[in-house]
């Protein structure tokens, strides 16, 4: 199970993009509405890379656009980050849920290692292509595919890590993943919010 065979090599990012759409390197496309690949500018210092796209995202297309997202744009503006600045992405590249029946709400399921696996060809690809300075990885998903299973958001966020990569060396900065701090209690979600916007300006500190 991999989408390996579906990326085509030397491909830019418009051509990843086209071909990820039609990627059946795991059973998820199955259930969902289309590929969310990324967004933003492939000249991007910073990329952000989250776990798998929501229900919003699997509708639109784009990830990062309900909910978790918008937390997530406040808080780039908040680290004094430029939007354009930043390229988004997502550690898996489907929606993965579970649906009590036609019509019903679709709740999220989280994605296993084998779906992480899967997918791992396409983060690849598109971070070798945009080259960031830096890449954010959003919550342990994200940290897992990055940087591997020993990763903890808890123990490891907010710190530069410097990392050997296909590429070379490469920093990288763990942090929450917003959809966390929307599940916080209400008394502590502030809290949670500034310890998010810390740890993107720790990332901003190395553009
Ligand atoms: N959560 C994610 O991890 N990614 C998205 O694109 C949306 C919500
Ligand atoms: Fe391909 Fe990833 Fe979608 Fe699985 S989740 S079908 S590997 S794009």
């Amino acid at each position: 199970m991999s989408a390996a065979e579906f990326v085509p090599p030397g491909a830019d990012l418009e051509q990843l993009r086209a071909a990820a759409a039609g990627c059946r390197g795991c059973e998820l496309w199955e259930d969902a509405t289309q590929t969310v690949f990324s967004a933003g500018s492939p000249r991007a210092r910073l990329a952000m890379v989250g776990e798998q796209p929501g229900d919003q995202e699997d509708r639109q297309g784009l990830p990062f656009v309900g909910p978790a997202g918008r937390l997530l744009q406040k808080a780039v503006d908040d680290a004094g980050l430029d939007r354009g600045d930043v390229y988004v992405s997502n550690a898996v590249k489907h929606f993965r849920f579970t649906q009590a029946g036609p019509g019903k709400r679709r709740i999220h399921q989280t994605p296993e290692l084998r779906h992480i696996t899967a997918c791992k060809p396409w983060l690849a690809a598109e971070l070798r292509v945009v080259d960031p300075s830096v890449i954010v990885a959003l919550g342990a998903t994200a940290a897992k595919a990055l940087l591997g299973p020993s990763v903890r958001v808890t123990k490891d966020r907010g710190v530069v890590m410097e990392r050997e990569t296909s590429l070379g060396l490469r920093r990288f900065v763990v942090t929450t993943h917003p959809s966390a701090v929307l599940r916080v209690p209400d008394d502590k979600r502030d809290e949670a919010y500034v310890a998010l916007v810390a740890d993107l300006r720790v990332a901003a500190t190395v553009l």
